[in-house]
């Protein structure tokens, strides 16, 4: 899918119009700071269109997952804080979502103004998509556009179920994340090589098998190579290990030998003791892991083949972690990954999550050709699943 066959916001009339807009504000905050704003800022072109056409602008997001209940912890008014500085004009927050308060400000707004009300996961009712509380945010406003593509996978009530009452249509961040992520699917220029990483088999095992359809070389990396490894009979230790997934491992790998993908594991790792950050290190072969260590992070070996595989290639696509990185001493494998990804001069795609946050905390964001703002959206989107989140917008 590189084209979207969705309308988008230049496609309908909002001049004068109440708007209400699904944006992604899922940020990191702590204490009321939020440390990572890529996905406010990722919202600015919609937005701003949205205002330069003289539209009421209503803002909805979730922030964490609050379980339904009112709960100042997952407050989006630092959200607002922070909209307003990026957009040089007040950011109105409304103390509910579909409440008086909520109700009063979008009814007050003024052509060319904006309004973010609470977060919609403070009602039960948004996970549930529940109809009701879908036509009280749709009675906010007259139009409905989703720019939320981190949570384009959810079928929430705010993401979904509210375009039965409103003409809905795309904002540009969705149609940004579909055109680069579709466009290295369906044409990419080759080798193009997907690397994947992160702790579970089991949470990938759809996007390897369409990747498989699709790539000339699979890297694996991360917890979920052990899995791997073991199920070609090797020994991990005390890596983290999928038993019940050895079959689907081994048939995964056939699949990759028919279709004459080049698929690369690691072939040496930094084991630990312990999972702890301050563990002692060493390195052994992937295949021979001692009971009693636990694979950390790839070893210089396998980072030369990976980095050499990586360097050869036109696309790349990389989603999840190759070792425990968020511990300074197992980050290499990762950092090295990155700096090759950067590097490479090739097409470079990082899916959203741990890659995309490693990306930016290295330094290497500018580098790379896209970096997604969707962990879970762009996985399932790179798995050719269809998202309820733009299933739902009206067709061109
Ligand atoms: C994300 O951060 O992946 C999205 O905002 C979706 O959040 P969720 O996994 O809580 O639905």
């Amino acid at each position: 899918m590189t084209g979207l066959n969705k309308k988008s916001i230049e496609d309908i009339e909002v001049g004068g119009k109440r708007v209400l807009v699904r944006c992604d504000f899922n940020v990191p905050i702590s204490g009321g700071v939020i440390s990572d704003d890529k996905r406010i800022v990722e919202s600015l072109p919609t937005i701003k269109y949205l205002l330069s056409k003289g539209a009421k602008v209503v803002l909805c997001s979730h922030l964490g997952r609050p379980k339904g209940e009112f709960n100042m912890k997952y407050s989006l008014a630092p959200v607002a804080t922070r909209l307003s500085e990026l957009l040089g004009i007040p950011v109105a927050m409304a103390k509910d979502v579909i409440g008086e308060d909520a109700q009063a400000k979008a009814a007050a707004l003024k052509d060319g103004e904006v309004l973010l009300i609470e977060n919609v996961r403070f009602h039960a009712e948004e996970e549930k998509n529940d109809k009701t509380f879908a036509k009280a945010l749709a009675s906010l406003a007259e139009i409905y556009v989703n720019d939320a593509f981190g949570t384009a996978h959810r079928a929430h009530a705010s993401t979904a179920g509210v375009a039965e009452f409103l003409p809905a249509v795309c904002g540009y961040l969705i149609q940004k994340e579909i055109s680069i992520m579709g466009g290295a699917l369906e044409n990419p220029k080759r080798p193009f090589t997907a690397i994947l990483g992160g702790a579970k088999v089991s949470d990938k095992i759809g996007v390897i098998k369409s990747l498989l359809d699709k790539v000339d070389i699979l890297v694996i990396g991360g917890g979920m190579a052990y899995t791997f490894v073991k199920a070609l009979g090797g020994n991990v230790g005390d890596s983290i290990c999928e038993h019940d997934k050895f079959d689907l491992a081994k048939e995964l790998v056939y699949k990759a030998i028919t279709k004459g993908v080049r698929i690369m594991l690691p072939i040496d790792t930094v084991v630990a003791d312990q999972f702890a950050a301050d563990a002692k290190a060493s390195l052994t072969p992937t295949y021979s892991i001692p009971e009693g260590l636990q694979g950390m992070d790839i070893g210089p070996n396998t980072i030369e083949i990976f980095s050499n595989a990586i360097k050869s290639s036109a696309t790349v696509i990389w989603n999840g972690p190759m070792g425990v990185f968020e511990f300074e001493n197992f980050a290499k494998g990762t950092e090295a990954i990155a700096k090759a990804v950067a590097e490479s001069g090739a097409v470079s795609i990082i899916g959203g999550g741990d890659s995309a946050a490693a990306v930016e905390k290295l330094g290497f964001a500018d580098k790379m050709t896209h970096i997604s703002t969707g962990g879970g959206a762009s996985l399932e989107f790179l798995e050719g699943l269809e998202l309820p989140g733009i299933a739902c917008l009206q067709d061109k």
